[in-house]
Order: C-alpha cells, then sequence, then structure tokens
C-alpha cells in the first residue's frame, strides 16, 4: 500500500547505490530474514557500511515479542530521525514484526520513515525501494502469499546456515503477538528446503538449522497422504527427505512445539546421524493450571514424557527451554512448580523472560497481572537456579573428547577457533594443534574438554585419526 507522496528522496540508479546497516533484534527467523535482505540489497549494489551512523540506508529488523523489545526500536529510531532531517538522502526502514504491528502508525509516530514493510515481505525488498525510490513512503504490511526466495542471502556465518521451513503460527497462546506479526503458517515445498541446503553445501556451508516458529507446524498445509493414510510432508519426513545432502554434516531444527512433538520425530533423530542431539522444546510453565490459561494445549506430564522419551534414545541429549514467569494470575506455589520442573529435568540452557502484556493478545486484557516487583523478584529467582543448572550439566563434559565443529576465530582471542559440540555447547580450542595440524573454520574437530564454565568450554584438539 502506498500510503503518501512524500518528495524527501530522490530517485537514484543502482549504480549510485551507497551503503547500508542493517540491526536486527529478535529471533532466528528475523536474523534469517535480515540475511536474505541484505543479500537483496547487495545485489542492488548497495555495499555494507563500515559505521551505522555513515550508512545511505539503515534497516532495522524489529521484534515486539515484549515491551521493551518494542521499546529499544523507538530510542533507536529517534537518532535515525534526527539524522535524516539534517540528510534527506537518508533511507530509513523499519522491517519485521513492529512494522507488521503498527503499520501505518508507525509514520505518524516517525515521519521520517521511508518503508514499514512486514516480514512477509522480507523478500519483496528490491521492489518496495523502487517505489521509495519513486518519491513514495511506503508501507506494506497486507497479507502475503511468502513467494519462494529465488535471492542469494548475504549470510553472517560461512559454516553453519539458516533455512526457513515453514513461516508465520497458527497457535494461539494468549500472551504471545508472534501470529498476528507473522501471519498463517506457510511451508515451503521439501524440494526447495533441499535445493537451497544442496546450494549451501556447494558453498561450504557444514550444518543447518532448520526454522520455524513452530516448525512441528511443517507441512501441515501441504498436500499428501500416505497410501497407508499417514500425513506426508510432516517435520519427520522432511529431515529425512534432506538427510543425505552431501557435506552437510549436522543438521538442527528449531522451535519445537511439545503439543506437536511426536515419538516419531525422536526416533528420526535418534537413527539420522546427521541429526544433532539438541533439543529446543519450550515449556513456558511448570503448572498445569497455567499452561491451560496459556492455551498450551499440552501438560507437563505430556513433557515430561517427551523428555523421558528423547533422553530413552538420546541419553547425553541436551535440552533448552522459554519459560516465562509471573503470567497474570501466577501464584508462588505455580511458580515454584516451575522451578522444580527445570531442577528436575536438569536443562542445559533455558531463556527466561518475565510476562509483558502485549497488544492484540487475550492475556494483556485480563485484570489479574502481577506487579513489577514481583515480575522482578521471580525473574531474578528462576535466572540463579537456570544458571546453576547450566553449570552442573556442563560438569559432564570435563574431560570428555567432544566432536566440534570449527565455525569462527575466537573474537577475543585470534589464537582459538569456536565452534559447538553437537549439542550446542559453544567451544573454545587453539587452532593449532599438539601435532602441527592448523585447524580452521569448516573443520570437525576432536577436542578434549578442559575447561567448564556455565555457558561455554575450552580444550584442546586432538591429532587427526
Ligand atoms: N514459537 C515458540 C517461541 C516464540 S517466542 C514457542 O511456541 O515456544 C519466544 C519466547 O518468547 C516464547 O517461548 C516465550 O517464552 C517468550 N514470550 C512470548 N511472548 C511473551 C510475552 N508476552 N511475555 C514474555 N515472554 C514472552
Ligand atoms: Fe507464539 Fe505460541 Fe506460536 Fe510460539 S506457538 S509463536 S508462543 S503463538
Ligand atoms: Fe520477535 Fe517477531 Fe521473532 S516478535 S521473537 S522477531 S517472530
Amino acid at each position: 500500500m502506498v500510503v503518501s507522496v512524500s518528495p524527501a528522496t530522490v530517485p537514484v540508479s543502482a549504480t549510485e547505490r551507497g551503503s547500508y546497516w542493517i540491526t536486527t533484534f529478535g529471533c532466528q527467523m528475523n536474523k534469517a530474514d535480515s540475511e536474505r535482505m541484505a543479500g537483496i540489497l547487495e545485489a542492488m549494489g548497495y555495499q555494507e557500511a563500515s559505521a551505522e551512523l555513515e550508512a545511505d540506508l539503515v534497516l532495522y529488523n524489529t521484534c515486539t515479542i515484549r515491551d521493551n523489545a518494542e521499546q529499544k526500536v523507538y530510542s533507536y529510531l529517534g537518532r535515525q530521525a534526527q539524522r535524516k532531517r539534517r540528510n534527506p538522502n537518508l533511507t530509513l526502514v523499519v522491517a519485521g514484526c513492529v512494522a507488521q504491528q503498527e503499520g501505518e502508525s508507525l509514520l505518524r509516530r516517525v515521519p521520517e520513515l521511508d518503508l514499514v514493510m512486514g516480514p512477509q515481505h522480507a523478500n519483496r525488498l528490491e521492489t518496495l525501494l523502487q517505489q521509495v525510490d519513486s518519491g513514495q513512503q511506503v508501507v506494506a504490511t497486507e497479507d502475503h502469499h511468502i513467494l519462494e526466495d529465488i535471492t542469494t542471502a548475504r549470510r553472517d556465518s560461512s559454516i553453519c546456515g539458516w533455512v526457513n521451513v515453514i513461516y508465520g503460527c497458527n497457535e494461539r497462546c494468549t500472551y504471545c503477538v508472534v501470529p498476528s506479526v507473522r501471519g498463517k503458517e506457510q511451508s515451503r515445498l521439501p524440494e526447495a528446503i533441499k535445493l537451497e541446503m544442496e546450494g549451501l553445501a556447494a558453498q561450504g556451508y557444514r550444518e543447518i538449522t532448520l526454522l520455524g516458529q513452530n516448525i512441528d507446524a511443517y507441512g501441515r498445509d501441504l498436500p499428501g497422504i500416505t497410501p497407508e493414510g499417514r500425513r506426508q510432508n510432516t517435520l519427520t519426513d522432511l529431515l529425512h527427505h534432506v538427510h543425505d545432502v552431501e557435506g552437510i554434516e549436522r543438521i538442527r531444527f528449531a522451535t519445537s512445539h511439545p503439543r506437536y512433538f511426536t515419538k516419531r520425530l525422536i526416533d528420526a533423530c535418534a537413527d539420522l546421524p546427521k541429526l544433532c542431539e539438541h533439543f529446543h522444546i519450550p515449556f513456558q510453565s511448570g503448572d498445569n493450571d497455567v499452561l491451560q490459561a496459556m492455551a498450551r494445549g499440552y501438560t507437563v506430564e505430556r513433557y515430561r514424557r517427551i523428555i523421558d522419551h528423547i533422553r530413552d534414545r538420546m541419553p547425553d541429549a541436551s535440552l533448552s527451554a522459554d519459560v516465562i514467569v509471573a503470567f497474570p494470575g501466577e501464584t508462588d506455589a505455580q511458580y515454584r512448580r516451575t522451578l522444580d520442573l527445570i531442577e528436575e529435568i536438569g536443562f542445559d540452557q533455558v531463556n527466561t523472560a518475565a510476562y509483558s502484556p502485549r497488544p492484540n493478545t487475550p492475556a494483556a486484557d485480563w485484570d489479574n497481572q502481577l506487579p513489577e516487583a514481583v515480575k522482578v523478584e521471580r525473574l531474578r529467582g528462576i535466572n540463579a537456579l537456570v544458571e546453576r543448572c547450566a553449570r552442573q550439566r556442563n560438569t559432564r563434559y570435563a574431560g570428555r573428547i567432544e566432536e566440534v565443529l570449527a565455525e569462527a576465530g575466537n573474537p577475543k582471542d585470534p589464537s582459538q577457533l569456536m565452534g559447538r559440540t553437537r549439542t550446542n555447547r559453544l567451544t573454545f580450542f587453539s587452532t593449532k594443534g599438539a601435532d602441527g595440524t592448523h585447524y580452521k573454520p569448516g573443520d570437525l574437530v576432536q577436542v578434549r574438554i578442559e575447561a567448564v564454565r556455565s555457558f561455554s568450554l575450552s580444550g584442546t584438539p586432538l591429532p587427526c585419526r
């Protein structure tokens, strides 16, 4: 939709394009979108700027999952709006979830903006910028069928790549803004996903993370029933389908929803050697009444059964989750049930957040909101426990030999590489082995773990066998 005509921007040809800067807030989905948008900008002739305040085009890819994420965007925008008043040729773009949530009202709040575009429009960046070039302020937030991505993403890593498999979310968790900003589920075809993975493998990528807000919903919108009457194109089918891409050594996926996480999926992860033994399965609360109020559609008992089956098949698997504390009406006893579940399961990592009321979500209108002081207190309590658990879980690595995929140099110590274990533990090790071998990003290295911290490991590479 074209909102108004502003003379602020003078049309430019591709050869005159300047530099761009992208700041990304939020989840992996946004990071993957940013990589695609950076690829589009470079194909248009933009070059990456060396500093945000020098860029000719600034794009904020925004997140609105909690109020503080949204507010951060406004403070960044204030700075750029001032710059734009001095330099009318600056192009200002807000993409992502705040753009979708606020739409046109963002233009009223920050009239200096050139383009406001929701996440479904990420692949259309070039077309939208052409409209901007012709002197228009543009808002693109209408529902959009996401076109197959034919652009070349400009990826941050040259070893580990993200591949979207499903966009959007059809769940209705009562606290969550994602369905209203990311739209309905749209699965990509298995062939397109595999083709993208083959392309990445040819460029030297070794690890792929398949992405979706609710990745277990993959394929629900695709046709196909097997002769036995089972739905085809499930996430499990997809994993089997893409497993043989040569050159890709590791496959991960996120985010899993306990409601749809199946035994068949767990068995596939155990049976397929490239599937890594790490599972990110948010449980949100350890109390069944809170889970019901959140409309999550599972119980703590079901969650435990999933974990039991994972540990049955892959005893060393690492587990991470997301949790919300101080959900409306959460009692002290209910909060403690969440703590108990964390202790009982022994998570490797838990992302925690205090409940934040979001626009257009049912829970935001309930009158049993908890005071800020309770949120702060519960968050502090849970974070202390999470760190203790993570440190305790990490002790199991001491002295062990782990396969680490080297991803990049350690920015703080050039004599070291950093990478991850199959269980997703960040690990540092020397670029040089005792036998003189020089390791580089992309190598799969056997590392003897010598130092264990809460959120990382370090060790010595072992001679190649
Ligand atoms: N699709 C995933 C996660 C989506 S958002 C899932 O279903 O679990 C990432 C995390 O942000 C959520 O897991 C939740 O823990 C947190 N979150 C979402 N909405 C929130 C809110 N209103 N307040 C606080 N945390 C929230
Ligand atoms: Fe939000 Fe629930 Fe969808 Fe996750 S599954 S994105 S928490 S609505
Ligand atoms: Fe944030 Fe949007 Fe992701 S709200 S968490 S960037 S889907």
